[in-house]
């Protein structure tokens, strides 16, 4: 599949855009571990002009990360465009521009997936965008506002008709936020359409090897995006890569290499962010590295009191040995 230019294999797996997790170090891992492309967190196109410094930093990446997707998000059309001008400047793969967030401090200014209660305005959005940069510009959205909106296959058209190069949906309505199960029959739909000629990227509730095959072969989609379930498991890309050429499921991670690519990972936050912000940051990830694992309760509290990357380590590292 390749959108623009650049060709990410056959049967690609994405990770997906993640507010205060897909940065830079957890970016990094995912593709060692296989993701096809990555994205970086959402960039709000007014931040960029009122807290340019905080902004330029969401948008920045390491060469080893590539290829990826500057996402960017908002309302306004000169703002967006202006936005999408400076993302342009980091020379990424993709730009992409979120019609799908939720969350009522987005969606309810008419940014985000507010957007799928205004077409028209999405569609100019994107026109401006499409034709203000000279990289690939794609779209990451949901299907639609609520039950009664679900509006997707129109708008996918819509959206092709002005130039975009491909789209990733969420199986979800902005009414379900991220209740109820995803539903893909509507991205099959999308997919399906005779009139769409470019990737359709299938997003929602990828938790394993089987499913993301399952959707692959059950809806057709060009690629898949995974994104919770990356969470402290960055292994989800190699595991769900493995099964697709062998047909069967890989061992899941050992506890010595949870703690090990834990490790890296947080000296990867330390290395990008500074000791006292990597370490602060690093806390969301713990959970999902460790799920399942005994003794992490009381692992946890001990490296919540600690401060500096050598005293986290050295509990991590303990933590690796049996007799914990
Ligand atoms: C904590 C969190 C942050 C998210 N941040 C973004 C974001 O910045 N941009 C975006 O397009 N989607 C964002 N999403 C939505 C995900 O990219 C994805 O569409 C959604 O979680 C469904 O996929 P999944 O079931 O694989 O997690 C976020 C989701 C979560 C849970």
């Amino acid at each position: 599949m390749n959108i623009g230019n650049t060709d990410l294999g056959h049967r690609p797996v994405l990770l997906a855009p993640l507010e205060d997790i897909t940065d830079s170090a957890f970016r990094t891992l995912c593709r060692r571990f296989g993701a096809d492309m990555v994205y970086t967190e959402f960039v709000s196109s007014e931040a960029l002009v009122r807290l340019a410094e905080k902004s330029n930093k969401k948008m920045a990446f390491d060469a080893s990360e590539r290829p990826i997707g500057i996402q960017i998000f908002g309302n306004g059309v000169e703002a967006m465009k202006n936005a999408a001008l400076l993302a342009m400047e980091q020379n990424p793969e993709v730009i992409d521009i979120n019609f799908g967030c939720p969350v009522r401090k987005v969606a309810m200014k008419g940014a985000g997936a507010g957007l799928l209660n205004d077409i028209p305005r999405m569609v100019a959005i994107t026109r401006e965008v499409v034709n203000a940069v000279n990289l690939p510009v794609t779209v990451k959205t949901r299907l639609g506002w609520d039950e009664n909106s679900k509006y997707i296959v129109e708008i996918a058209e819509r959206l092709q008709d002005v130039g975009i190069k491909a789209i990733t949906i969420h199986g979800r309505t902005r009414a379900q936020m991220y209740s109820g199960e995803a539903d893909w029959t509507l991205i099959g739909a999308v997919k399906n359409n005779p009139r769409m000629q470019i990737p359709v990227i299938g997003n929602g509730d990828i938790t394993n090897p089987l499913i993301a095959a399952d959707m692959f072969n059950r809806f057709g989609v060009d690629a898949i995006m995974i994104g919770r379930a990356a969470i402290g498991n960055p292994w989800i890309f190699r595991n769900v890569k493995a099964y697709f050429l062998s047909g069967e499921l890989p061992d899941e991670p050992t506890r010595d290499e949870r703690i090990s690519v834990c490790l890296e990972h947080l000296r990867l936050a330390v290395q990008k962010k500074g000791e006292t912000k990597g370490i602060i940051e690093m806390r969301k990830h713990y959970a999902g590295y460790f799920r399942g694992l005994s003794g992490f309760k009381q692992v946890r509290m001990e490296i919540l009191n600690r401060k500096t990357y050598a005293e986290v380590a050295e509990i991590l590292l303990n933590f690796s040995t049996p007799n914990f």
